[in-house]
């Protein structure tokens, strides 16, 4: 049956306005082919509450059928060179730049994120294939010095195999590309089970990926429900590595259903980034690193500062400096307008965020400004400033994943430590000061796999990214993002003896 057209689209399909109105897809993409489900999915345009298309709800037997395409393209994709792989992946990077736009658009269209946050988050995308591109040809091996004079000692670096991968609403592009470019340029193949939120993007990536010329059933896409999908995605054998982006306590079920067939997982989990700013920081720039971190995405990242730690001293400055430059913000559709600030993505989003601040308020917090959704359509939230948080609250124990800065003011550093410690995630951490010592002291003492030091934007494909403690598993990006995606083979090689085989 053939249910998942372009025919909801109606004015939607026009307001977008793409140049190239065929990477609006609604089907999934598997071996190559666009399928059909049984059902479709709403999608959902959160800057107005209103339904924005349809896509596919394919189940578990459409998940297995990538699965085998996956698994049959493989020998013949990691049997290729690593320069080889590069040309495709280097013309999929090239064509994402190209329609960037488009992809930007789409992207706000599903996502909320203001236009040139989505442009922002398609070339940050992209530069994740530009960069595995390159780095797929250096996966070198070892010749390690033998232990006894027979033998000659080799280490090979071979793709892992079929990966499944998993990614979240957040960024629709770069969690995408993030794990493919790696992938493969490695010579893994991969099944992508986008957010059934967002799976416009990811079905515009399919259609570029095929036009840069991957290979039937190297990339496939399959759109549709958590469960039916995602059970066979951990559970199949024949699927060897297993990498999500996504909430802590689903990334800790996922993992539990694929430690059954022992697969390679990595985990890219939510975060609890504390902010510290010392009595000796510049207060502007910490305004600065606070803004982007804070309201980026609508407080909408896993690496988003989520409790502010401010020295008593300056604590007052900060406030007054960053509520200045917060109650600018132009909220709204990114279609429409310049916004600065788009919606959360649905209404959940926003419950989680009025249920944050009504329980600091009862907790004893004050409200400097905004604490509430602003009248009119859509998932909006207003940017908020709470202060005399306390590490009881659920501002401080929760990722809010909304624009809420809760401040807590702390005396010394080492109070300020511990606070920033005492949380199970280990993500990212911020902290500003201008004392080179304390910068390298609380730097080493931050449980957290990233620190922003003296600034509040610290994602590039050219580093690793990844959580310690309950924050995730492996990093992505860089050179050991490449290491996820390879595994290591042992080669011991008997060499005997000149004469002793005659
Ligand atoms: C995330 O929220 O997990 C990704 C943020 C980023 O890459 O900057």
């Amino acid at each position: 049956m053939t249910i998942s057209t372009f025919q909801d689209f109606g004015d939607a399909r026009q307001a977008l306005n793409l140049s190239r109105p065929d990477l609006l897809r609604t089907q999934g993409y598997i071996d190559g082919e666009w399928v059909d489900g049984l059902d479709v999915l709403d999608v959902i345009n959160p800057a107005t509450g209103k339904r924005l298309g349809v896509v596919a709800d394919l189940d578990d037997e459409a998940a297995e059928a990538a699965v085998a395409a996956a698994h049959a393209a493989l020998p013949a994709w990691s049997a290729r060179t690593a320069k080889d792989r590069a040309v495709i992946l280097r013309r999929w990077f090239d064509l994402m730049c190209a329609h960037a736009w488009d992809l930007a658009r789409l992207l706000t269209a599903e996502q909320g994120k203001p236009l040139s946050e989505a442009h922002g988050e398609v070339l940050y995308a992209a530069s994740f294939i530009e960069w595995f591109a390159e780095e797929g040809k250096r996966a070198y091996g070892e010749v390690i010095p033998g232990h006894q004079q027979d033998k000659r000692l080799f280490v090979l670096r071979q793709p892992v195999g079929v990966v499944a991968a998993v990614t979240p609403w957040n960024f629709p592009a770069a969690m995408i590309t993030r794990k493919a470019g790696p992938a493969l340029a490695a010579g893994c193949t991969m099944v992508l089970k986008p957010s059934d939120l967002t799976p416009y993007t990811a079905l515009a990536l399919a259609v570029l990926g095929e036009e840069a010329g991957l290979p039937k059933g190297v990339f496939n896409v399959v759109p549709g429900q958590a469960e039916p999908i995602g059970r066979v995605l951990t559970g199949d054998p024949r699927v060897r590595k297993f990498t999500f982006t996504g909430s802590t306590a689903v990334g800790k079920m996922l993992a539990a259903r694929c430690a059954q067939t022992v697969k390679s997982v990595s985990l890219e989990l939510g975060g609890n980034a504390p902010f510290i700013v010392f009595a000796d920081a510049d207060l502007e720039q910490a305004v600065t690193g606070a803004l982007a971190s804070k309201y980026r995405n609508s407080g909408q990242t896993c690496v988003c500062a989520n409790r502010f730690l401010v020295h008593r001293d300056v604590l007052e400055p900060f406030v007054a400096a960053l509520r200045a430059r917060i109650e600018g913000f132009v909220l709204g559709d990114g279609l429409k307008v310049d916004a600065q600030q788009g919606p959360l993505i649905n209404p959940a989003a926003v419950d989680k965020v009025r249920r944050h601040v009504a329980d600091a308020l009862a907790k004893g917090a004050s409200l400097v400004t905004g604490g509430e959704p602003p009248e009119g359509d859509g998932y909006f939230f207003q940017p908020t400033i709470l202060t005399g948080v306390t590490a009881d609250m659920l501002v401080c124990r929760e990722e809010t994943f909304g624009p809420v800065a809760g401040i807590m003011a702390f005396d010394t550093e080492a109070q300020a430590i511990a606070l920033a410690n005492d949380s199970a995630a280990g993500l990212a951490a911020y902290l500003y000061t201008r004392d080179l010592g304390r910068a390298w002291r609380v730097t080493e003492a931050l449980e957290y796999g990233i620190v922003g030091l003296n600034t509040g934007i610290i994602s590039t494909e050219v580093a690793p990214f990844g959580g310690i403690k309950e924050s995730g598993i492996g990093r992505e990006g860089s050179r050991h993002g490449l290491d996820e995606y390879l595994e290591t083979k042992f080669v011991c090689m008997a060499v005997p003896a000149a004469g002793a085989s005659a």
